[in-house]
C-alpha cells in the first residue's frame, strides 16, 4: 500500500492509533467481504462501483482529496503534512455532530445486530421491528464484540458471557458498565448514526 499511495503523494496519517483502527476495520471487511473496502462509506452492491472505494481510493477522488489534503477517512495525508491529528474523521469540515449513513433499512433484518464503524467509532447497530439503535460494541466486561451477540427483544446478550445489554440505552445489571449510545436516524430508507468529529 506504502509504495503505491508514496507514488500518489501520500503517506499514512501521523496518528498511529487511528491508522491501526482503520487498518483493523479493513482487515474485518476482507474477512468478510473478500476486498478492503473503505470502513468509512458505504458499499452500494453494485460491483463496479463498490470498486472504486476498495483502499487505497486515492486514483478515484484525487481531486476531492487534494482539497480536504487527505483520503475521505484520513488514513492517508499528503506527504507535506507533518501532523494529521487534526484531519481525522469522515468530513471535510471535521467539528460536531453529522449523521453518517451507515446501511439502508433492508441490509439488517427485524431482530438483528452488526458491527459499523464510523471513523474512530466502534458500533453495534440493531434493529427491533421498525426501530433501529446505535451502541458501542465492546462489551464492558471483557471488551467482546457485542454485534456478535444475540439479540433478544430490546437486548442484546454477550456472545462470551452472556452480559445484557438494553440497546435503547446502553444500560446492564452490571453496576457501572453501561455503554455508550449513539443517536439513530432513518432518512429515505437509510440508517444514520450520529457522530461527533472532532
Ligand atoms: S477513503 Fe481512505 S481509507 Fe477509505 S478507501 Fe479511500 S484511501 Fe482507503
Ligand atoms: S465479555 Fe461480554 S460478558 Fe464477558
Amino acid at each position: 500500500m506504502t509504495p503505491f499511495v508514496d507514488r500518489l503523494g501520500y503517506k499514512f496519517n501521523t496518528d498511529d492509533g487511528f491508522v491501526e483502527e482503520v487498518l483493523v476495520s479493513e482487515i474485518e471487511l476482507l474477512d468478510t467481504t473478500g476486498d478492503v473496502y473503505c470502513p468509512c462509506r458505504m458499499r452500494t452492491g453494485d460491483p463496479k462501483e463498490d470498486a472504486k472505494i476498495v483502499c487505497p481510493c486515492i486514483p478515484f477522488y484525487r481531486d476531492q482529496f487534494a482539497g480536504l489534503k487527505k483520503c475521505w477517512c484520513g488514513l492517508f495525508i499528503l506527504k507535506e503534512i507533518e501532523d494529521g491529528t487534526d484531519l481525522l474523521g469522515v468530513i471535510e469540515e471535521p467539528q460536531g455532530e453529522i449523521d453518517v449513513p451507515v446501511f439502508r433499512v433492508d441490509d439488517l433484518p427485524d431482530g438483528q445486530i452488526r458491527h459499523v464503524k464510523v471513523g474512530r467509532h466502534d458500533m453495534a447497530v440493531a434493529r427491533v421491528g421498525d426501530e433501529f439503535f446505535a451502541l458501542s460494541n465492546v462489551c464492558r466486561h471483557a471488551f467482546a464484540p457485542l454485534a456478535e451477540g444475540f439479540m433478544d427483544g430490546y437486548f442484546v446478550m454477550c456472545p462470551w458471557h452472556g452480559w445484557r445489554y438494553d440497546v435503547r440505552d446502553g444500560s446492564t445489571d452490571h453496576p457501572g458498565a453501561d455503554v455508550k449510545t449513539f443517536a439513530v436516524s432513518v432518512v429515505d430508507r437509510e440508517v444514520r448514526v450520529r457522530v461527533l468529529l472532532k
